[in-house]
């Protein structure tokens, strides 16, 4: 191996972690301007300035979502859509609630690393790696363990405890973003169309107007 290989291969690894996750900071805070009318890779600083306490404060973690729903599950996200302050930061965070037999459906977060911690309850967790080996890795959690879901693999969380349970999660970007597999899938606006589905799963184009008439 050449010398300058070497070099160009230190610069992508450099570069690869350098632009991994949300840029570094080069301020104390970037607290994100709603009003700003200009467009950017992210949210636009308000001027510090204005900055307040409260652009820094979320209130209500506390709070138990409501699980009455289809998956019976709920997560309260802690965001830059729901604190400012966070603009920049590359990182956040969320509450999952869980009803008995709830589940955190199939998901992935194009953005982030997500490491969690169980507050109640018991927990099975698991991910997926990537092509070609598409190992599923899971593991059940108790009161205080915490796991980690590397960042884009698909992951899920069931609740297989007899109460309900609790999670907190810590995410690695201001605005990690969450992909359903499912939703994405078969709730596309508009459809994907049933022929390609039908390939993509090897199974009847049939099965599949029945599952996109859910989504
Ligand atoms: C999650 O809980 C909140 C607060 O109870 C509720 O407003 C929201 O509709 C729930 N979301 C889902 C998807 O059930
Ligand atoms: C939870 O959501 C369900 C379904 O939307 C609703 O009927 C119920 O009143 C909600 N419960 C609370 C405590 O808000």
């Amino acid at each position: 191996m050449s010398a300058s290989f070497l070099i160009f291969g230190l610069l992508l690894t450099t570069c690869s972690i350098a632009f991994a996750s949300d840029p570094s900071p080069l301020q104390d805070f970037c607290v994100a301007d709603p009003k700003s009318q200009v467009l950017v890779n992210g949210l636009v600083c308000k001027d510090p300035k204005l900055v307040q306490a409260d652009d820094f404060l979320f209130r209500g973690l506390h709070l138990m979502g409501n699980t009455s729903n289809n998956v019976g599950s709920n997560v309260t996200q802690v965001t830059v859509a729901q604190v400012p302050g966070l603009n920049t930061l590359g990182i956040s965070m969320a509450r999952i609630d869980f009803a008995p037999m709830g589940i955190n459906p199939p998901h992935t977060h194009p953005r982030a690393t997500e490491i969690l911690t169980v507050i109640e309850g018991r927990i099975l967790v698991g991910f997926v790696t990537s092509n070609p080996e598409n190992r599923l890795i899971t593991k059940v959690l108790q009161k205080g363990d915490v796991f980690v879901f590397p960042e884009g693999l698909i992951h899920f969380q069931k609740n297989i405890g007899h109460g309900y349970a609790v999670a907190i999660a810590g995410l690695s970007s201001h605005n990690p973003g969450v992909i359903t597999i499912a939703n994405a899938v078969f709730g596309s606006n508009p459809d994907i169309a049933g022929d390609i589905l039908a390939k993509a799963f090897q199974v009847d184009v049939k099965v599949f107007d029945k599952i996109q008439s859910k989504f």
